[in-house]
């Protein structure tokens, strides 16, 4: 195929924003052909800001439009699941911001409905199109360090989300956590079979009163005989801190967290480098701009996504799985929860 792809972005907020900018003007191959939003006025001010005419606040006007072949839902979780649906019916192709739902048969049946209509989905877990963590998938598949023994993520926030967001997000499991679960089946290979969290109040008891925790360890146990260990902050004073390490019978592969340069200060007193990147919108930059690649060479080249349904879903029982075993203070199988 040699004409752009034309896509509609569905959802004006933080996500939507970033992805239609980088449909406008840095995603080749693609063109952002209209953006839609219920509040209308995000929507309009988006499409202004990047050229575009056509503005809807149903996102049904673009399943209608023939010449949309693609759309981008990056609208509130809790919609996803229906207007992917929609979507795979009006026979476009779809990438939809994770997750698909924080419910299992909602999931299955927006799942069931692109499998009908025979159209791609992609699914947003940006971190698999990060570099340095695909660099240590690619060594571990390859071998380079063996046989994998143990996998280490440290995954903090810099600030607790507005308590809005914490009170709808599905708590930190399922929010946060979630990228985590995913990274953990990307760069090991193997799925998890058991996990055991904890969890705590450690940073504002306003999350605890909205039922949620803002410090949380899981331990994974990995089919193939991996253990795991992914621990969440919802802040950590000094940035962003976002590592990832895989240790195993030859040795181990680890990354450091991304600065906004690679000075290093030495003096008679410390050595001193910047502080991470701050927050996840400058620090996955290249993998966003990555994923939507990706997603619009697998239309023009008529190929299958690299984030697939499964991987969507297995994240979310993971998250589901780790809820219930903070809740009863024990080990979970995650066929209990499947
Ligand atoms: N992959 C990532 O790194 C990443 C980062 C942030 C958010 N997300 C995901 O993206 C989604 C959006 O998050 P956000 O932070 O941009 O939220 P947001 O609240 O900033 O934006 C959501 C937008 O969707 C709009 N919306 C709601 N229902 C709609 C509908 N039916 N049709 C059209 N627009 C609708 C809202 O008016 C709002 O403007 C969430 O599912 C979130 O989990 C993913």
């Amino acid at each position: 195929m040699s004409e752009r792809v034309n896509v509609a972005v569905i959802g004006a907020g933080r996500i939507g924003r970033l992805h239609a900018g980088h449909l406008a003007h840095r995603i080749r191959g693609a063109r952002l052909a209209a953006v839609t939003d219920i509040r209308l006025e995000a929507s309009r001010q988006c499409a202004a800001d990047l050229g575009v005419s056509k503005v809807f606040e149903d996102y049904r006007r673009v399943l209608d439009d023939a010449q949309v072949q693609a759309v981008v839902i990056c609208s509130s979780t809790d919609t996803h699941a229906s207007i992917i649906k929609d979507a795979a019916q009006a026979g476009k192709q779809i990438f939809c911001e994770k997750p698909i739902a924080l419910d299992l048969k909602q999931i299955d049946q927006a799942l069931a409905a692109v499998t009908a209509a025979g159209v791609k989905l992609q699914v947003g877990f940006n971190r698999r199109f990060d570099p340095n963590f695909r660099r240590i998938r690619e060594l571990v598949r390859e071998g380079a360090i063996g046989e994998p023994h143990l996998l280490r993520i440290a995954s903090r926030d810099p600030e607790p989300p507005p308590m809005e967001y914490v009170r709808v997000s599905g708590g930190i499991f399922l929010d946060m956590m979630i990228h985590d679960f995913d990274m953990a089946r990307y760069v090991v290979g193997d799925e998890v079979q058991e996990l055991y969290a904890l969890g705590g109040v450690r940073i504002d008891p306003e999350i605890g009163r909205a039922g949620d925790v803002d410090t949380a360890v899981v331990t994974l146990r990995f089919a193939g005989g991996c253990f795991g260990t992914i621990d969440n902050s919802r802040q950590a004073v000094y940035g962003y801190d976002q590592r990832v390490e895989v240790f195993g019978s030859k040795g181990m592969v680890t990354t450091e967290n991304n600065t906004p340069n690679r000075t290093r200060l030495a003096t008679d007193a410390a050595v001193r480098e910047d502080l991470p990147l701050r927050f996840f919108m400058e620090r996955y930059t290249e993998s966003y701009l990555n994923e939507m690649n990706a997603f619009i060479q697998c239309i023009r080249e008529d190929k299958d996504p690299p984030v697939t349904g499964a991987d969507a879903r297995v994240p979310v029982v993971m998250g589901k799985a780790a809820r219930l075993s903070c809740e009863q203070n024990r080990p979970v199988a995650l066929s209990e929860v499947s």
